[in-house]
């Protein structure tokens, strides 16, 4: 994948599991320093939001290295872990994530109709290839009444908020990258917002799949969003 570029659909599963193997080993570092640590937070919220605890069944789709994971698992619910970059379920495995670990594509889910109580997925839809194909395989896995968490970046509306965070994130974020990571991997990582639907479309999909209860939140002035849903009893 070449810097300033982002790989067209057919390829871009591949490169994205190719780069995230490559990031793997910074990953975590760098999320904390670029988000100033609100990552955590947000995904606390998250939580929060659809009541993840004890006895919950979680399924964290893209967990990478396992930081949604471990929050749910420290809330006492069991939880499962599905990445398709190893390199990243490495890491996980690595910090003692309480969680079990699976290598597996989020658009083909090797997992029972409707066996999960709840399903969260951080900061990984604009990686996705197919929204409408990962919101399916994640309705088909969640139990009536399951709840969805999904946390992904944004772009702030307000056009003061807008530019500075322009800045940061198109052009300081590639530089730390760079610096301290990999700098094609941090020039991508902002540059793939635009594979982010529009707020309609994207609530849209989900309803589409089978959620219910849609809602959006944002954080940060808009500059990450939380969308939340619930399972529909009607199959
Ligand atoms: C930005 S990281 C987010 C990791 C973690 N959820 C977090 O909150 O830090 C995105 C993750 O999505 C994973 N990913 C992207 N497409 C995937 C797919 N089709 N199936 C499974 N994992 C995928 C990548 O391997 C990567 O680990």
């Amino acid at each position: 994948m070449a810097l300033n570029a982002l790989p067209d659909q057919a390829e871009k599963r591949a490169a994205v599991q190719t780069m995230f193997d490559r990031i793997a080993p910074r990953y975590d570092r760098l999320n904390r320093l670029i988000s100033a640590g609100l990552d955590q937070s947000w995904r606390r919220t998250a939580l929060d939001a659809i009541g993840v605890g004890t006895g919950d069944r979680v399924i964290d789709l893209a967990c990478g290295t396992g930081d949604l994971a471990e929050q749910s698992a420290l809330r006492g619910a069991s939880v499962l872990g599905v990445d398709f970059a190893f390199e990243m379920l490495r890491g996980a495995q690595r910090r003692g994530i309480r969680a079990n670990l699976l290598q597996a594509d989020g658009a083909a889910l090797p997992f029972l109709d409707a066996s999960a109580s709840v399903l969260t997925c951080g900061f990984a839809l604009r990686n996705f290839v197919a929204l409408d194909e990962i919101f399916a395989e994640s309705a088909r896995v969640l139990e009536p009444g399951g709840r969805i968490a999904l946390i992904e970046v944004d772009r702030p509306r307000n056009r003061l908020f807008a530019a500075g965070h322009s800045f940061y994130f198109d052009r300081v974020v590639p530089v730390i990258g760079g610096l301290l990571s990999d700098r094609t991997a941090y020039a991508y990582l902002p540059q793939s917002t635009v594979y982010l639907p529009v707020e309609a479309e994207l609530l849209g999909m989900l309803e589409a799949a089978g959620f219910e209860q849609v809602e959006k939140r944002g954080f940060l002035f808009g500059a990450a969003q939380l969308i939340t849903g619930v399972r529909s009893k009607i199959r």
